[in-house]
């Protein structure tokens, strides 16, 4: 059984990836990250995951997985909110594996990081039914009952007053219309009653970039449901998707 397996996250803005020890969950060397390929076609980002790849020199016998930002239904992705339209269609696990010439386990970017907030992370250890959102260009969800995870959830495309949610409150809208964090504490406080109603979850863990800020807007929404800070930061997608490639591998 691999002990270790590569995981890499591909983002907006950045392709980052590590080997991850399997049994930890800890990242065995610091990250690389490649600025995300423009455009963001398959053929361009596929080549930004084979040359951290050979950076980190993995062996051919180590599992690869990738963190993707769209859903993955049986490899194949339905349709892509915030990279290349290309990729509608595709089956990722296919193309990938084919390029990178290994097998390659795709899976979605928030189900990734979800996988080892719930592993490894502030979800560790809670039953019930826990809701996982990631907060950056878009809203990605993971959702999981007793630690078994329901994929592609799409909570961020939940359309809410009229809106795509994410289009609304994402991390993303409060830089580009410079929200004060009180400005965007609103929009949060809308979006996730919504999504508490929906599903009456056991706990929200909010994880993205924005979550190291945690103190400065957690405290401002009034919900049933505790809401609490992602703990793996920005490696959690590269660690739930090493654990799922790994996982694949036995
Ligand atoms: C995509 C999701 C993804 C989320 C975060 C959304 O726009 O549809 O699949 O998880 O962004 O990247």
């Amino acid at each position: 059984m691999a002990t270790q397996a590569f995981g890499i996250d591909i983002g907006g803005s950045g392709v980052k990836g590590s080997l991850v020890d399997l049994k930890t969950g800890r990242v065995l060397r610091d990250p690389i990250t490649i600025p995300t390929p423009a455009p963001a076609t398959p053929d361009h980002v596929i080549a930004a995951c084979q040359q951290l790849i050979d950076q980190f020199d993995v062996a051919d016998d180590v599992p690869v997985g990738i963190s993707f930002p769209a859903p993955i239904k049986h490899g194949v992705i339905p349709f892509m909110a915030n990279l290349d339209q290309e990729w509608v269609g595709i089956n990722a696990e296919e193309r990938f594996s084919t390029q990178l010439g290994r097998p390659t386990v795709v899976i979605n970017d928030a189900d990734a990081a979800g996988l080892a907030e719930v592993r490894f992370g502030a979800g560790a250890g809670v039953g019930g039914v826990v809701i996982v959102t990631t907060q950056g260009t878009g809203i990605g969800s993971g959702m999981f009952i007793d630690g078994t995870l329901v994929p592609n959830t799409e909570l961020g495309h939940l359309e809410i007053d009229g809106r795509d949610a994410e289009s609304h409150a994402s991390a993303r809208q409060k830089t580009v219309y410079n929200l004060t964090w009180e400005q965007w504490a609103e929009r949060l406080q809308r979006y996730y009653s919504h999504v508490e109603m929906l599903f009456s979850p056991d706990l929200f863990v909010v994880g993205g970039g924005v979550s190291e800020n945690h103190d400065k807007f957690l405290p401002l929404l009034d919900l049933k449901t505790p809401i609490i800070p992602a703990k793996l930061g920005n490696l959690a997608g590269i660690i739930g998707v090493a654990c799922a490639a790994g996982e694949a591998a036995r």
